[in-house]
Protein backbone atom coordinates (compact mmCIF):
# COMPACT_ATOMS: atom_id res chain seq x y z
CA UNK A 1 0.00 0.00 0.00
CA UNK A 2 1.97 2.96 -0.78
CA UNK A 3 0.80 6.26 1.42
CA UNK A 4 -0.12 9.27 -0.19
CA UNK A 5 1.08 8.50 -3.69
CA UNK A 6 0.05 10.19 -7.03
CA UNK A 7 0.82 8.68 -10.23
CA UNK A 8 1.11 10.16 -13.73
CA UNK A 9 1.22 8.14 -17.07
CA UNK A 10 2.40 10.03 -20.18
CA UNK A 11 1.19 8.20 -22.91
CA UNK A 12 0.07 10.94 -25.52
CA UNK A 13 3.13 10.49 -27.71
CA UNK A 14 2.30 9.62 -31.22
CA UNK A 15 5.20 6.69 -31.32
CA UNK A 16 5.92 8.06 -35.08
CA UNK A 17 9.19 5.60 -35.20
CA UNK A 18 6.98 2.76 -34.77
CA UNK A 19 5.58 3.91 -38.38
CA UNK A 20 2.18 3.23 -37.30
CA UNK A 21 -1.62 4.32 -37.68
CA UNK A 22 -2.20 2.89 -33.65
CA UNK A 23 -1.31 5.17 -30.97
CA UNK A 24 2.06 3.53 -29.42
CA UNK A 25 0.65 2.20 -26.52
CA UNK A 26 -1.99 0.25 -28.03
CA UNK A 27 0.67 -1.79 -29.95
CA UNK A 28 0.14 -5.30 -27.98
CA UNK A 29 2.57 -7.49 -25.61
CA UNK A 30 1.47 -10.71 -24.97
CA UNK A 31 -2.42 -9.75 -26.54
CA UNK A 32 -2.06 -7.10 -24.22
CA UNK A 33 -1.37 -2.90 -24.72
CA UNK A 34 1.50 -1.72 -23.33
CA UNK A 35 -0.40 0.78 -21.31
CA UNK A 36 -2.57 -1.66 -19.95
CA UNK A 37 0.52 -3.63 -18.58
CA UNK A 38 1.89 -0.52 -17.61
CA UNK A 39 -2.01 0.30 -15.37
CA UNK A 40 -2.03 -3.58 -13.54
CA UNK A 41 1.61 -2.16 -12.36
CA UNK A 42 -0.07 0.86 -11.20
CA UNK A 43 -3.14 -1.12 -9.70
CA UNK A 44 -0.49 -3.33 -7.57
CA UNK A 45 1.51 -0.39 -6.37
CA UNK A 46 -2.11 0.98 -5.27
CA UNK A 47 -1.64 4.91 -5.41
CA UNK A 48 -4.24 7.34 -3.86
CA UNK A 49 -4.57 8.73 -7.40
CA UNK A 50 -4.07 7.98 -11.44
CA UNK A 51 -3.95 9.73 -14.18
CA UNK A 52 -2.73 9.49 -17.82
CA UNK A 53 -2.03 11.89 -20.33
CA UNK A 54 -3.48 11.02 -23.96
CA UNK A 55 -3.62 12.96 -27.13
CA UNK A 56 -7.34 14.32 -27.86
CA UNK A 57 -7.76 12.36 -30.69
CA UNK A 58 -7.09 8.63 -28.50
CA UNK A 59 -10.14 7.27 -27.96
CA UNK A 60 -9.01 3.81 -28.08
CA UNK A 61 -6.40 4.47 -25.12
CA UNK A 62 -9.08 6.40 -22.99
CA UNK A 63 -11.29 3.29 -23.52
CA UNK A 64 -8.20 0.71 -23.01
CA UNK A 65 -7.75 2.32 -19.68
CA UNK A 66 -11.28 3.24 -18.03
CA UNK A 67 -12.02 4.02 -15.85
CA UNK A 68 -9.13 5.31 -14.69
CA UNK A 69 -8.77 9.55 -14.79
CA UNK A 70 -7.52 10.92 -17.86
CA UNK A 71 -6.25 14.46 -19.19
CA UNK A 72 -5.60 15.25 -22.69
CA UNK A 73 -2.65 16.79 -23.94
CA UNK A 74 -3.62 19.29 -26.66
CA UNK A 75 -0.09 19.29 -29.16
CA UNK A 76 3.16 17.06 -28.38
CA UNK A 77 5.47 19.85 -27.26
CA UNK A 78 7.25 17.05 -24.97
CA UNK A 79 7.45 15.17 -21.65
CA UNK A 80 7.34 17.99 -20.04
CA UNK A 81 4.43 19.74 -21.37
CA UNK A 82 2.47 16.07 -20.92
CA UNK A 83 3.50 16.46 -17.09
CA UNK A 84 2.03 19.44 -16.88
CA UNK A 85 -1.54 18.38 -18.82
CA UNK A 86 -2.44 16.56 -15.39
CA UNK A 87 -2.10 19.87 -13.46
CA UNK A 88 -5.62 20.31 -12.73
CA UNK A 89 -6.32 16.61 -11.67
CA UNK A 90 -3.44 16.15 -9.92
CA UNK A 91 -4.18 19.41 -7.68
CA UNK A 92 -7.90 20.04 -8.30
CA UNK A 93 -9.89 22.90 -9.31
CA UNK A 94 -9.03 25.26 -6.53
CA UNK A 95 -4.52 24.90 -7.64
CA UNK A 96 -4.36 23.47 -3.88
CA UNK A 97 -0.82 21.62 -3.88
CA UNK A 98 -0.68 18.10 -3.96
CA UNK A 99 1.14 17.33 -0.92
CA UNK A 100 2.12 13.94 -1.44
CA UNK A 101 5.14 12.01 -3.77
CA UNK A 102 4.04 12.71 -7.28
CA UNK A 103 5.45 9.49 -9.30
CA UNK A 104 5.96 10.38 -13.26
CA UNK A 105 5.78 6.99 -15.41
CA UNK A 106 5.62 6.36 -18.86
CA UNK A 107 3.29 4.67 -20.99
CA UNK A 108 6.09 2.93 -23.04
CA UNK A 109 8.06 0.86 -20.36
CA UNK A 110 5.76 -2.39 -19.62
CA UNK A 111 8.02 -4.50 -17.85
CA UNK A 112 8.46 -1.97 -15.11
CA UNK A 113 7.25 -3.92 -11.76
CA UNK A 114 5.29 -2.37 -8.30
CA UNK A 115 8.26 -3.38 -6.27
CA UNK A 116 10.57 -0.61 -8.39
CA UNK A 117 8.00 2.14 -7.74
CA UNK A 118 8.10 0.95 -3.79
CA UNK A 119 11.95 1.40 -3.97
CA UNK A 120 11.64 5.05 -5.64
CA UNK A 121 9.04 5.97 -2.84
CA UNK A 122 10.75 5.00 -0.44
CA UNK A 123 14.08 6.63 -1.74
CA UNK A 124 12.23 10.19 -1.37
CA UNK A 125 12.42 10.73 1.97
CA UNK A 126 8.50 10.67 2.67
CA UNK A 127 8.62 12.84 -0.72
CA UNK A 128 11.28 15.32 0.01
CA UNK A 129 13.25 14.76 -2.36
CA UNK A 130 13.34 14.02 -6.50
CA UNK A 131 13.88 10.54 -7.31
CA UNK A 132 14.85 9.31 -11.05
CA UNK A 133 15.17 5.51 -11.57
CA UNK A 134 18.27 5.27 -13.96
CA UNK A 135 19.87 1.95 -15.34
CA UNK A 136 22.82 0.92 -16.95
CA UNK A 137 23.38 -0.53 -20.23
CA UNK A 138 25.88 -1.28 -22.49
CA UNK A 139 24.17 0.32 -25.26
CA UNK A 140 22.77 3.71 -24.24
CA UNK A 141 21.64 5.00 -27.56
CA UNK A 142 19.10 7.06 -27.39
CA UNK A 143 18.39 7.12 -23.78
CA UNK A 144 18.69 10.33 -22.36
CA UNK A 145 22.08 10.10 -19.53
CA UNK A 146 22.24 10.82 -15.95
CA UNK A 147 25.32 13.28 -14.93
CA UNK A 148 26.26 12.38 -11.82
CA UNK A 149 27.64 15.29 -9.34
CA UNK A 150 30.97 14.60 -7.12
CA UNK A 151 28.47 13.81 -4.29
CA UNK A 152 26.97 10.76 -6.16
CA UNK A 153 23.74 12.71 -6.29
CA UNK A 154 21.85 13.66 -9.54
CA UNK A 155 23.39 17.05 -10.95
CA UNK A 156 21.11 17.04 -14.28
CA UNK A 157 19.80 14.68 -17.24
CA UNK A 158 21.18 15.29 -20.90
CA UNK A 159 18.98 13.97 -23.33
CA UNK A 160 21.15 11.96 -26.33
CA UNK A 161 20.40 14.23 -29.05
CA UNK A 162 21.96 17.50 -26.69
CA UNK A 163 25.18 15.49 -25.30
CA UNK A 164 28.44 15.78 -25.68
CA UNK A 165 30.69 12.99 -26.74
CA UNK A 166 32.06 12.86 -23.33
CA UNK A 167 28.08 12.72 -22.17
CA UNK A 168 26.95 9.87 -24.47
CA UNK A 169 29.65 8.14 -23.09
CA UNK A 170 27.94 7.63 -19.82
CA UNK A 171 26.49 4.50 -19.46
CA UNK A 172 24.15 5.56 -17.07
CA UNK A 173 20.33 5.97 -18.70
CA UNK A 174 17.14 7.80 -17.37
CA UNK A 175 14.80 4.90 -17.76
CA UNK A 176 12.20 7.98 -17.38
CA UNK A 177 10.59 7.14 -13.92
CA UNK A 178 10.66 10.11 -11.78
CA UNK A 179 9.36 10.37 -8.42
CA UNK A 180 8.28 14.26 -7.17
CA UNK A 181 7.66 16.32 -4.11
CA UNK A 182 3.69 17.32 -5.52
CA UNK A 183 3.98 20.64 -3.66
CA UNK A 184 7.27 21.26 -6.39
CA UNK A 185 6.29 19.34 -9.38
CA UNK A 186 4.14 21.57 -11.28
CA UNK A 187 6.46 24.80 -10.58
CA UNK A 188 9.53 23.23 -11.65
CA UNK A 189 7.65 22.04 -14.79
CA UNK A 190 6.32 25.44 -15.12
CA UNK A 191 10.08 26.94 -15.53
CA UNK A 192 11.29 24.34 -18.56
CA UNK A 193 12.06 25.41 -21.52
CA UNK A 194 12.23 24.31 -24.95
CA UNK A 195 15.68 25.37 -26.30
CA UNK A 196 16.95 21.89 -27.44
CA UNK A 197 17.64 19.56 -30.05
CA UNK A 198 13.91 18.78 -30.47
CA UNK A 199 12.35 21.83 -29.84
CA UNK A 200 10.41 20.03 -27.05
CA UNK A 201 10.05 20.62 -23.55
CA UNK A 202 11.58 17.72 -21.76
CA UNK A 203 10.48 16.27 -18.53
CA UNK A 204 14.00 15.92 -17.73
CA UNK A 205 14.82 19.04 -17.41
CA UNK A 206 13.15 19.32 -14.02
CA UNK A 207 16.31 17.73 -12.68
CA UNK A 208 18.63 20.71 -12.72
CA UNK A 209 15.68 23.05 -11.91
CA UNK A 210 15.16 21.51 -9.11
CA UNK A 211 19.00 20.94 -8.18
CA UNK A 212 19.01 24.88 -8.85
CA UNK A 213 16.15 25.66 -6.12
CA UNK A 214 17.79 23.78 -3.61
CA UNK A 215 16.18 19.90 -3.33
CA UNK A 216 18.16 17.08 -3.29
CA UNK A 217 18.21 14.79 -6.41
CA UNK A 218 18.98 11.43 -6.34
CA UNK A 219 19.17 7.75 -8.46
CA UNK A 220 17.62 4.54 -7.90
CA UNK A 221 19.31 2.13 -10.25
CA UNK A 222 17.12 -0.52 -12.02
CA UNK A 223 17.27 -3.48 -14.10
CA UNK A 224 17.64 -3.06 -17.61
CA UNK A 225 15.46 -5.92 -18.84
CA UNK A 226 12.56 -4.00 -16.54
CA UNK A 227 12.80 -0.68 -18.15
CA UNK A 228 13.18 -1.51 -21.69
CA UNK A 229 11.63 1.89 -23.23
CA UNK A 230 9.45 0.62 -26.59
CA UNK A 231 9.99 3.21 -29.28
CA UNK A 232 10.40 0.89 -32.11
CA UNK A 233 8.99 -2.57 -33.59
CA UNK A 234 12.79 -3.80 -32.33
CA UNK A 235 12.13 -2.14 -29.39
CA UNK A 236 8.72 -4.15 -29.41
CA UNK A 237 9.74 -7.44 -30.45
CA UNK A 238 12.87 -7.06 -27.58
CA UNK A 239 9.94 -6.44 -24.86
CA UNK A 240 7.88 -9.85 -26.18
CA UNK A 241 10.97 -11.69 -25.96
CA UNK A 242 11.92 -10.63 -22.31
CA UNK A 243 7.80 -10.75 -21.23
CA UNK A 244 7.77 -14.54 -22.58
CA UNK A 245 10.86 -15.87 -21.29
CA UNK A 246 9.34 -14.09 -17.83
CA UNK A 247 5.97 -16.18 -18.06
CA UNK A 248 7.99 -19.53 -19.27
CA UNK A 249 9.95 -19.50 -16.10
CA UNK A 250 6.52 -19.70 -14.15
CA UNK A 251 4.94 -21.89 -15.93
CA UNK A 252 7.56 -23.96 -15.43
CA UNK A 253 8.18 -23.05 -11.57
CA UNK A 254 4.06 -23.92 -11.39
CA UNK A 255 4.60 -27.77 -13.05
CA UNK A 256 3.45 -27.17 -16.39
CA UNK A 257 6.50 -29.47 -18.54
CA UNK A 258 6.98 -26.93 -22.00
CA UNK A 259 9.53 -29.39 -23.50
CA UNK A 260 11.23 -26.55 -25.49
CA UNK A 261 10.23 -23.46 -23.84
CA UNK A 262 11.56 -21.02 -26.54
CA UNK A 263 8.78 -22.00 -28.91
CA UNK A 264 5.79 -21.41 -26.42
CA UNK A 265 4.22 -18.50 -26.64
CA UNK A 266 1.92 -17.13 -23.85
CA UNK A 267 -0.61 -14.14 -23.41
CA UNK A 268 -0.67 -11.94 -20.23
CA UNK A 269 -3.50 -13.91 -18.83
CA UNK A 270 -2.78 -18.18 -19.95
CA UNK A 271 -3.42 -19.83 -16.65
CA UNK A 272 -2.41 -23.79 -16.89
CA UNK A 273 -2.45 -26.31 -14.27
CA UNK A 274 0.18 -28.47 -13.22
CA UNK A 275 1.16 -31.63 -14.66
CA UNK A 276 0.24 -30.19 -18.24
CA UNK A 277 2.48 -30.56 -20.52
CA UNK A 278 2.90 -28.09 -23.84
CA UNK A 279 4.87 -29.86 -26.47
CA UNK A 280 7.17 -27.50 -29.03
CA UNK A 281 5.23 -24.72 -31.14
CA UNK A 282 2.50 -23.69 -29.56
CA UNK A 283 0.56 -20.28 -29.24
CA UNK A 284 -1.34 -19.16 -26.67
CA UNK A 285 -3.67 -16.03 -27.44
CA UNK A 286 -5.81 -14.56 -24.50
CA UNK A 287 -8.55 -15.83 -22.29
CA UNK A 288 -6.94 -19.40 -22.06
CA UNK A 289 -7.20 -21.66 -19.17
CA UNK A 290 -5.89 -24.95 -19.31
CA UNK A 291 -6.46 -27.93 -16.13
CA UNK A 292 -4.08 -30.17 -14.82
CA UNK A 293 -2.83 -33.06 -16.20
CA UNK A 294 -3.08 -31.96 -20.27
CA UNK A 295 -0.97 -32.53 -23.03
CA UNK A 296 -1.03 -29.77 -25.67
CA UNK A 297 0.64 -31.78 -28.64
CA UNK A 298 2.32 -29.31 -31.20
CA UNK A 299 1.85 -26.56 -33.47
CA UNK A 300 -1.84 -26.02 -31.87
CA UNK A 301 -3.12 -21.72 -31.57
CA UNK A 302 -5.61 -21.95 -28.78
CA UNK A 303 -7.48 -18.54 -27.54
CA UNK A 304 -10.68 -17.58 -25.56
CA UNK A 305 -10.53 -21.78 -24.67
CA UNK A 306 -11.19 -23.38 -21.52
CA UNK A 307 -9.45 -27.18 -21.46
CA UNK A 308 -10.53 -29.90 -18.81
CA UNK A 309 -8.33 -32.02 -16.76
CA UNK A 310 -6.76 -34.16 -18.75
CA UNK A 311 -7.93 -33.46 -22.33
CA UNK A 312 -5.31 -34.26 -24.83
CA UNK A 313 -5.57 -31.57 -28.09
CA UNK A 314 -3.44 -31.73 -31.05
CA UNK A 315 -1.20 -31.55 -32.97
CA UNK A 316 -2.23 -28.94 -35.33
CA UNK A 317 -5.30 -27.98 -33.16
CA UNK A 318 -6.94 -24.74 -33.62
CA UNK A 319 -9.03 -23.73 -30.65
CA UNK A 320 -11.07 -20.47 -31.02
CA UNK A 321 -12.75 -18.08 -28.56
CA UNK A 322 -15.75 -20.00 -26.66
CA UNK A 323 -14.44 -23.32 -26.92
CA UNK A 324 -14.97 -25.25 -23.83
CA UNK A 325 -13.38 -28.36 -23.41
CA UNK A 326 -14.46 -31.63 -20.53
CA UNK A 327 -12.10 -33.42 -18.99
CA UNK A 328 -10.40 -36.52 -20.66
CA UNK A 329 -11.72 -34.74 -24.42
CA UNK A 330 -9.95 -35.32 -27.01
CA UNK A 331 -9.37 -32.74 -30.15
CA UNK A 332 -6.88 -34.19 -32.74
CA UNK A 333 -4.89 -32.83 -35.57
CA UNK A 334 -6.49 -30.03 -38.24
CA UNK A 335 -9.98 -29.93 -35.90
CA UNK A 336 -10.97 -26.19 -35.14
CA UNK A 337 -13.36 -25.33 -33.04
CA UNK A 338 -15.39 -21.79 -32.06
CA UNK A 339 -17.95 -21.37 -29.44
CA UNK A 340 -18.22 -25.10 -29.09
CA UNK A 341 -18.73 -27.11 -25.89
CA UNK A 342 -17.80 -30.34 -25.84
CA UNK A 343 -18.66 -32.51 -22.54
CA UNK A 344 -16.42 -34.87 -20.95
CA UNK A 345 -14.65 -37.42 -23.16
CA UNK A 346 -16.09 -36.14 -26.02
CA UNK A 347 -13.64 -36.49 -28.91
CA UNK A 348 -13.13 -35.31 -32.60
CA UNK A 349 -9.98 -36.71 -33.51
CA UNK A 350 -9.80 -35.39 -37.35
CA UNK A 351 -10.11 -32.51 -40.07
CA UNK A 352 -13.13 -31.08 -38.34
CA UNK A 353 -15.08 -27.64 -38.61
CA UNK A 354 -17.50 -27.63 -34.60
CA UNK A 355 -18.38 -23.82 -34.92
CA UNK A 356 -21.92 -22.73 -32.18
CA UNK A 357 -22.47 -26.44 -31.25
CA UNK A 358 -22.82 -27.87 -28.03
CA UNK A 359 -21.12 -31.75 -27.35
CA UNK A 360 -22.57 -34.05 -24.69
CA UNK A 361 -20.44 -36.19 -22.81
CA UNK A 362 -18.53 -39.51 -24.57
CA UNK A 363 -20.24 -38.23 -28.38
CA UNK A 364 -17.59 -39.27 -30.66
CA UNK A 365 -17.33 -36.48 -33.89
CA UNK A 366 -16.01 -38.72 -37.10
CA UNK A 367 -13.24 -37.45 -39.21
CA UNK A 368 -14.42 -34.69 -41.45
CA UNK A 369 -17.58 -33.57 -39.53
CA UNK A 370 -18.57 -30.32 -40.10
CA UNK A 371 -21.19 -27.94 -38.54
CA UNK A 372 -22.76 -25.50 -41.03
CA UNK A 373 -23.55 -22.81 -38.66
CA UNK A 374 -23.90 -19.98 -41.14
CA UNK A 375 -26.29 -19.31 -43.53
CA UNK A 376 -24.83 -16.25 -44.76
CA UNK A 377 -26.57 -13.90 -43.02
CA UNK A 378 -26.69 -15.48 -39.21
CA UNK A 379 -25.48 -18.11 -37.03
CA UNK A 380 -26.92 -20.92 -35.81
CA UNK A 381 -26.31 -24.02 -33.21
CA UNK A 382 -25.74 -27.29 -33.30
CA UNK A 383 -26.43 -29.49 -30.50
CA UNK A 384 -25.78 -33.06 -30.15
CA UNK A 385 -26.12 -35.10 -27.17
CA UNK A 386 -24.32 -37.18 -25.20
CA UNK A 387 -22.91 -40.67 -26.03
CA UNK A 388 -23.94 -40.15 -29.67
CA UNK A 389 -21.69 -41.39 -32.79
CA UNK A 390 -21.26 -38.56 -35.47
CA UNK A 391 -20.16 -41.08 -38.51
CA UNK A 392 -17.33 -39.51 -40.39
CA UNK A 393 -17.70 -36.97 -43.43
CA UNK A 394 -20.91 -36.10 -41.80
CA UNK A 395 -22.54 -31.98 -42.44
CA UNK A 396 -24.60 -30.73 -39.59
CA UNK A 397 -27.11 -27.81 -41.15
CA UNK A 398 -27.61 -26.09 -38.11
CA UNK A 399 -30.05 -24.90 -36.54
CA UNK A 400 -30.25 -28.64 -35.50
CA UNK A 401 -29.77 -31.19 -33.07
CA UNK A 402 -29.26 -34.93 -32.39
CA UNK A 403 -30.56 -36.65 -29.28
CA UNK A 404 -28.67 -38.53 -26.82
CA UNK A 405 -27.26 -42.25 -27.80
CA UNK A 406 -28.20 -41.52 -31.38
CA UNK A 407 -26.10 -42.45 -34.42
CA UNK A 408 -25.03 -40.75 -37.44
CA UNK A 409 -24.37 -42.78 -40.71
CA UNK A 410 -21.02 -41.97 -42.02
CA UNK A 411 -21.42 -39.05 -44.78
CA UNK A 412 -24.70 -37.73 -43.81
CA UNK A 413 -26.05 -34.39 -44.57
CA UNK A 414 -27.99 -33.95 -41.84
CA UNK A 415 -30.92 -31.43 -42.21
CA UNK A 416 -33.52 -32.45 -39.50
CA UNK A 417 -33.55 -33.08 -35.93
CA UNK A 418 -32.44 -36.60 -34.98
CA UNK A 419 -34.59 -38.26 -32.01
CA UNK A 420 -32.35 -39.48 -29.32
CA UNK A 421 -31.20 -43.33 -29.79
CA UNK A 422 -32.28 -43.21 -33.41
CA UNK A 423 -30.56 -44.00 -36.54
CA UNK A 424 -30.14 -41.43 -39.20
CA UNK A 425 -28.84 -41.68 -42.84
CA UNK A 426 -28.58 -38.41 -44.49
CA UNK A 427 -27.82 -40.17 -47.94
CA UNK A 428 -28.39 -41.52 -51.32
CA UNK A 429 -28.78 -45.14 -50.97
CA UNK A 430 -25.40 -46.66 -52.88
CA UNK A 431 -25.98 -47.88 -56.01
CA UNK A 432 -23.36 -51.35 -57.90
CA UNK A 433 -23.48 -52.29 -61.06
CA UNK A 434 -21.58 -55.29 -62.08
CA UNK A 435 -18.47 -55.19 -64.57
CA UNK A 436 -19.68 -51.54 -65.53
CA UNK A 437 -16.26 -50.65 -63.60
CA UNK A 438 -14.41 -52.60 -66.57
CA UNK A 439 -16.96 -51.34 -69.18
CA UNK A 440 -16.25 -47.59 -68.60
CA UNK A 441 -12.49 -47.82 -68.26
CA UNK A 442 -12.40 -49.54 -71.78
CA UNK A 443 -14.64 -46.75 -73.34
CA UNK A 444 -12.97 -44.16 -72.12
CA UNK A 445 -9.79 -45.34 -73.29
CA UNK A 446 -11.31 -45.30 -76.73
CA UNK A 447 -12.76 -41.94 -76.67
CA UNK A 448 -8.88 -41.14 -75.87
CA UNK A 449 -7.11 -42.95 -78.90
C1 LIG B 1 12.33 9.61 -22.93
C2 LIG B 1 13.26 10.51 -22.08
C3 LIG B 1 14.65 9.89 -22.06
C4 LIG B 1 14.58 8.50 -21.51
C5 LIG B 1 13.57 7.62 -22.27
C6 LIG B 1 13.33 6.32 -21.53
C7 LIG B 1 12.49 12.82 -22.20
C8 LIG B 1 12.71 14.15 -22.82
N1 LIG B 1 13.29 11.85 -22.63
O1 LIG B 1 12.79 9.61 -24.27
O2 LIG B 1 15.50 10.66 -21.23
O3 LIG B 1 15.86 7.89 -21.55
O4 LIG B 1 12.31 8.29 -22.39
O5 LIG B 1 12.54 5.46 -22.26
O6 LIG B 1 11.66 12.70 -21.34
N2 LIG B 1 4.75 11.58 -24.42
C9 LIG B 1 3.61 12.36 -24.27
N3 LIG B 1 3.58 13.57 -24.87
C10 LIG B 1 4.63 14.09 -25.56
C11 LIG B 1 5.79 13.28 -25.72
C12 LIG B 1 5.81 12.04 -25.13
O7 LIG B 1 2.64 11.94 -23.62
O8 LIG B 1 4.52 15.22 -26.06
C13 LIG B 1 4.76 10.24 -23.77
C14 LIG B 1 4.89 9.09 -24.77
O9 LIG B 1 3.60 8.56 -25.07
C15 LIG B 1 5.74 8.07 -24.03
C16 LIG B 1 6.54 8.90 -23.05
O10 LIG B 1 5.91 10.15 -22.96
O11 LIG B 1 4.95 7.14 -23.31
C17 LIG B 1 8.00 9.06 -23.48
O12 LIG B 1 8.06 9.68 -24.73
P1 LIG B 1 9.08 9.23 -25.86
O13 LIG B 1 8.85 10.08 -27.04
O14 LIG B 1 9.01 7.78 -26.05
O15 LIG B 1 10.46 9.65 -25.19
P2 LIG B 1 11.89 9.02 -25.47
O16 LIG B 1 12.43 9.60 -26.71
O17 LIG B 1 11.82 7.55 -25.38
MG1 LIG C 1 10.19 6.24 -25.28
Amino acid sequence: MSNNTAVIVLAAGLGTRMKSARPKVMHTLGGRPLINHVMSIIDDFNPVRTVVVVGAEMPDVAKAIAPVQTAVQMDRLGTGNAAMAARKEIEGDNGDRFDGLVLIVFGDTPLLSAATLERMQNSSDGGASLVVLGFRTPQPDAYGRLVVDADGGLDRIVEAKDATPQELAIDLCNSGVMAVPGKHLFALLDKIGNDNAKGEYYLTDIVALAREAGLKCEIVEGDESELLGINTRADLAQAEAIIQDRWREKALLDGVTLIDPETVWFSFDTKIGSDTVIEPNVFFGPGVTIGDGVRIKSFSHIEGAEIGDSAEIGPFARLRPGTVLGQKSRIGNFVETKNATLGDGAKAGHLSYLGDATIGEQTNIGAGTITCNYDGVAKHMTVIGSDVFIGSSTILVAPVSVGDGAFVAAASAITQNVDPGSLAIGRARQVTKPERGHQLKEKLRQNKA
